[in-house]
């Protein structure tokens, strides 16, 4: 089927790094996808298994698959082709996002889920989808080059109840969405740990088993260990339920745990205990970033420079540093002005302060799962986003600087 329309369309299907494909019973509908998107798409067809023959193998692709697959037997499909051909990125389009749609769909494979009349989102999804398909693809063909290590996050306050633990969930399951290898969460504050509780998963086995895993030399164990958080496909090792078994963990194991886990994941985030001790020390120092939580009362952000200084955090972990402003917006006003002054650092991710939050909690769903629209979740995802773009580009701006070059 045709769907050249009056848009000026990206001519060439098959000369950039991916492909894009629509598929859906609806004619129309299709059509206005290739407008929205003003690309051509190498195959645009009514029923997924015209899709299965159109779509090149081992093309990086993205499918964008109509509302008609927002239902069990549609995802049924999907996740079908998303397990025969790792090379295709599905991106769904659904008249509403519900948490209920979104759950169904990333537990079927689908890279994303997006409001069919959200224009700029939907470019953005097939954008990142594409890349991330192309990545995959890329690296299917280059056998067992070295291993990338992946990144090491920590959520980090001096106080409790400042939403340490808000970040580290939401920013994970965020992150696991959008990272190739696994992304995997540690829950380090061994006393009173709650990662297991605000993801609503048993904890089987904790870190103390993971740190029995480390002392027998076991990595493969050690990946047996980590629980499914099945919505987001986020890896979990939760705190020990037992508060007193926390002394059982030494700080040299916890970094081994930590280590170990960066040799198959893109990210490993570790949601910290609030106070200084050895293992929270050896986790700053060996960090690529350390988001520092504040929200926006007096004794948080006091608590915070006095932290700062004693530990001698701008020294030890200089520019891993983000500042994370939770409760930006809070009614009692501070100046977020004189909160980056006071602490020397720029409130890079804030966070605003957001019934859905607590509602979310309470659920044992994270936020971006719950109420993916809200103003927290959308703010969770944007440093989520800002993450991924740091440490995993898109491979295009390689391109686009190459060739910068040539010219
Ligand atoms: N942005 C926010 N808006 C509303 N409530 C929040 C926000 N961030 C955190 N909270 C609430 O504050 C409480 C403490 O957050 P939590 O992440 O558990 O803090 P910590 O891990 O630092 O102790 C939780 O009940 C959570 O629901
Ligand atoms: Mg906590």
């Amino acid at each position: 089927m045709d769907t050249r329309g009056g848009a000026a369309l990206m001519p060439n299907p098959g000369a950039g790094p991916y492909d894009v494909a629509v598929v859906d019973r609806d004619p129309a509908l299709r059509i206005r996808v290739t407008t929205q998107l003003g690309v051509e798409p190498s195959a645009s067809v009514a029923a997924l298994g015209d899709a299965v023959v159109a779509i090149a193998p081992h093309r990086p692709t993205v499918l964008i698959a109509g509302p008609g697959f927002a239902n069990e037997h549609g995802l049924e499909q999907l996740h079908r082709l998303s397990m025969d051909r790792p090379e295709v990125g599905i991106v769904l389009t659904v008249p509403e996002i519900t948490t209920e749609i979104l759950q169904y769909a990333l537990r079927a494979g689908v890279r994303d889920v997006i409001d069919l009349t959200d224009d700029a989102a939907l470019r953005n999804a097939v954008e990142r989808v594409g890349h991330l398909a192309a990545g995959l693809a890329a690296r299917a063909g280059v056998a067992a080059g070295p291993v990338k290590k992946g990144k090491l996050v920590v959520s980090f306050s001096t106080k409790g109840g400042v939403g340490k633990s808000t970040v580290a969930t939401n920013i994970s399951v965020a992150l696991a969405r959008r990272s190739e290898r696994p992304t995997c969460l540690v829950d380090c504050d061994l006393q009173f740990g709650d990662v297991a509780v605000l993801l609503s998963l048993p904890p089987k086995s904790t870190v103390v088993d993971a740190a029995a895993a480390i002392a027998d030399d076991d990595p493969e164990f050690l990946k047996n260990l980590v629980i499914q958080h099945p919505p987001s496909g986020l890896q979990v090792l939760p705190a020990p339920v037992e508060p007193s078994a926390a002394d059982q963990v030494r700080p040299e194991e916890m970094v081994a745990i930590t280590q170990q886990l960066q040799q198959y994941c893109d990210f490993v985030v570790v949601d910290m205990p609030p106070h200084f001790d050895d293992v929270v020390l050896a986790l700053i120092e060996i960090a690529d970033v350390v988001l520092l939580i504040a929200s926006m009362d007096i004794p948080s952000i006091k608590n915070l420079k006095v932290g700062m200084q004693t530990l001698d955090l701008l020294s030890i972990a200089g520019d891993k540093l983000r500042l994370v402003l939770n409760r930006a917006n809070a009614k009692v006003k501070l100046d977020v002005k004189e909160v980056e002054r006071a602490l020397g650092l720029p409130a890079q991710y804030p966070i605003p302060s957001d019934i859905a939050v607590p509602q979310a909690v309470n659920r044992g769903i994270p936020v971006v799962l719950d109420k993916p629209g809200s103003p927290a979740a959308r703010a969770l995802e944007a440093a989520a986003d800002s993450l991924m773009d740091e440490f995993y580009p898109p491979p295009e701006n390689d391109e686009a600087a190459d060739k910068k070059r040539r010219k």
